[in-house]
């Protein structure tokens, strides 16, 4: 397959290239390079800077590389995604999330580039009321990303529709972890996602890690999340693609582990790992006391099958930041 990632230069986009490369598969990439770096781009791959609120910059991608041969499949994974910034900035995320993908979309019914995989979130589930997260579950989104997830999913529903264009939506849970060869990972500091803060406790960045809440009606009494190692996750987006290529239907499909760990589980699998300064505190307001996927859909239709625990993510997280620190260290590189 010959497939346009964009945003490839990022966490998962990264990976996802770096997946498709070991399947043999052709990758370009476009990325402005905003949260995104140079050096996660696989060396295989062709690389753009190119911004998605440009259409002009996306065709110039497109008809550059008609000359070597049509994109099978494009993926999309260029999004703004911290929740809080959202929340100050709604009109960014609205022009890169939402305009950003009509002018994608519109370049790719230009060339005829018929199939999309889509990164979108467990966001647009909101606050959900059901301890297992199913597809077709009420999708009421709480803050400014999530509304533009899934704005864009109902986008590509429509212009499907209208062109004859099929997709795969993958909505993710937790993320986390780095490939296994250290060359690219989780590099952003300014998250507030739970393995990330692990991490910076365990590297002495923060001075403790906080447990918001320990009442919580859940076994050890801590919240219950869905985390997933970003390896597992790049290989969904293959087999969405190959489904693609297969067929000509079109899916959305929920990405997790299907079961879940509780904030203390995570705590003690890294404690085990690395010693760090914890506390307890009360609950934060709005934290649901279980968010786990059903994932049945995504093993069914794609016969996708995560390989990797808990353990595997923190190790492969915690390794890849000491990697990048040892690197800044001799004046290499910086934690952006
Ligand atoms: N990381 C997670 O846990 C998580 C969870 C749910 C959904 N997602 C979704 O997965 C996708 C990828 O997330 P990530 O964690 O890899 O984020 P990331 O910030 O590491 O990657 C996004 C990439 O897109 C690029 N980009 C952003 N805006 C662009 C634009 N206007 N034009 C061109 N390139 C642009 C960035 O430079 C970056 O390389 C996003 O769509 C996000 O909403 C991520």
């Amino acid at each position: 397959m010959k497939v346009l990632v964009v945003g490839g230069a990022g966490y998962i986009g990264s990976h996802t290239s770096y997946e498709l490369i070991r399947g043999g598969h052709e990758v370009v990439v476009l990325d402005n390079l905003s949260t995104g770096r140079f050096a996660n781009v696989h060396p295989a791959a062709r690389f753009y800077t190119a911004d998605i609120r440009d259409r002009e910059a996306i065709h110039q991608v497109f008809a550059a590389e008609t000359a070597y041969g049509a994109f099978d499949v494009v993926m999309h994974f260029a999004a703004k995604l911290v929740v809080e910034e959202s929340l100050c900035q709604p009109l960014a995320y609205y022009q890169n999330n939402v305009e950003g993908l009509r002018l994608l979309l519109d370049v790719m019914v230009e060339f005829q580039a018929r199939r999309l995989v889509f990164s979108s979130s467990a966001a647009v589930y909101g606050q959900t009321t059901t301890s297992l997260c199913r597809e077709d579950d009420p999708t009421l989104p709480i803050n400014p990303y999530g509304e533009t997830k899934l704005a864009a999913e109902r986008m590509i529903h429509w212009v499907a529709q209208a062109h004859s264009m099929q997709y795969c939506i993958l909505r993710y849970f937790n993320v986390a972890g780095a490939d296994a060869s250290l060359r690219i990972g989780l590099d952003k500091d300014q998250l507030t996602w739970l393995v990330p803060l692990i991490m910076q406790t365990a590297l002495g960045q923060r001075d403790k890690f906080m447990v918001f809440g320990s009442d919580y009606d859940t076994p050890d009494g801590t919240c219950i999340r869905d985390y997933i190692h970003v390896t597992d996750l790049a290989e969904a987006h293959l087999l969405g693609a190959h489904y693609l290529m297969m067929g000509d239907q079109s899916l959305t499909a929920n990405l997790g582990s299907g079961s879940g760990y509780s904030v203390l589980q995570v705590l003690q699998a890294a404690l085990e790992l690395f010693d760090f300064p914890y506390e307890f505190a009360d609950r934060r307001p709005g934290d649901p006391a279980r968010l786990v996927a059903d994932t049945s859909r995504a093993r069914t239709v794609l016969g996708w099958q995560p390989q990797l625990d808990l353990r595997t993510m923190l190790e492969s997280d915690y390794s890849y930041r000491k990697t990048l620190l040892g690197q800044a260290e001799a004046g290499g590189t910086t934690m952006p």
